[in-house]
């Protein structure tokens, strides 16, 4: 058996690219890099590497995190700067033994050193958009922030050893040194190969608070299916958020389990990408349903066109 998941429909290019790495048996490990570096290649995508917003002051500061759920290796890098694939250092860093966690200028002299593609990660798009909310923030006073789409992937091989990767540019306007979720293990992401893995996307200031790809996974292991891990460890910590904090921010989970079964919950609408030995590479829906469960639905025509249009609709 193998499989992989993703977050958002941009994942489905990398995921059709890894999905052959999986069908000729090649590791997990190379699917994840493999599908997240198409992520954070690809101009038109706005919270991801090359073309990703950047921070108030205009740089694109990224955060990106490894994990091989074979040996627990974990390797990430927050706040990293014109480095053109945070994953693969993030996938790198899981191989020291110390200083496997790089911030800021660190990070960024470690990738150089190490001989990492180097790339100013300001596209001209993605600087016009900031330009432009800066100036809708100074005349409206309007709050930056919203929801966060991070690239998430699970995999599973046919050796039946698992890894996961995040990759993200993070908030639009963020501040300078802001840091989310994705690169915390437990909180955007987690993966053990004798039971599965997860990862996040949302609002990382509260899917921290929640640790819900540990959760999820922790779930998983005490016999949940990957479905009612995620149901239960998103819309449970949803509530509880809501009735202790006042209030909850986007969030959207993925699963997968040794087996190469999957699950995901969320409380937005929330794309994701799926293929498996038993499954065709495809898109789905997700939204949250009634009494904590979660309503998935293949993804229309109509929706794949309007979100063309809507990425490369000009600025
Ligand atoms: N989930 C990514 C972030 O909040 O930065």
């Amino acid at each position: 058996m193998w499989g992989m998941i993703a977050t958002w429909r941009m994942a489905h290019d990398g995921v059709l690219a890894a999905k052959e790495l999986l069908e000729g048996q090649a590791s997990c490990k190379d699917a994840v890099e493999t599908a997240i570096k198409a992520v954070e290649d690809y101009p038109f995508y706005k919270s991801v590497g090359y073309g990703g917003l950047p921070n108030e002051r205009g740089i694109v500061e990224m955060d990106a995190a490894f994990m091989d759920g074979e040996t627990f290796k974990i390797g990430a890098v927050a706040g990293i700067t014109d480095v053109a694939n945070p994953i693969s250092v993030a996938r790198q860093l899981s191989d020291e033994k110390f200083n496997s966690f790089r911030v800021g200028q660190g990070a960024t002299e470690y990738a150089m050193l190490a001989g990492f593609e180097r790339k100013n990660m300001l596209t001209d798009r993605a600087k016009k958009i900031w330009e432009k909310r800066l100036a809708e923030i100074a005349a409206s006073n309007l709050d930056p922030y919203d929801g966060h789409d991070t690239v998430g992937v699970v995999a599973l091989d046919t050796q039946q050893q698992m890894a996961v990767g995040t990759s993200s540019s993070g908030l639009f306007m963020k501040k300078q040194g802001r840091v989310g979720d994705s690169p915390l293990s437990g909180s955007g992401f987690y993966v053990d190969s004798t039971i599965g893995g997860a990862a996040a996307t949302g609002l990382g200031e509260d899917l921290m608070k929640g640790c819900l790809s540990y959760e999820i996974v922790r779930l998983m292991g005490e016999g949940l299916s990957p479905q009612a891990a995620c149901d239960r460890a998103v819309y449970g910590f949803e509530e509880r958020l809501r009735k202790r904090y006042g209030k909850a921010g986007a969030f959207s989970l993925i699963a997968l389990d040794k087996n190469g079964v999957w699950g995901v919950a969320t409380n937005v609408e929330f794309t994701f990408s799926v293929a498996t030995a038993d499954q065709e590479a495809a898109i789905y829906m997700a939204n949250p349903g009634p009494d904590q469960t979660t309503v998935i639905t293949p993804i229309t025509q109509e929706w794949l066109d309007a979100y063309e249009a809507r990425i490369k609709a000009p600025v």
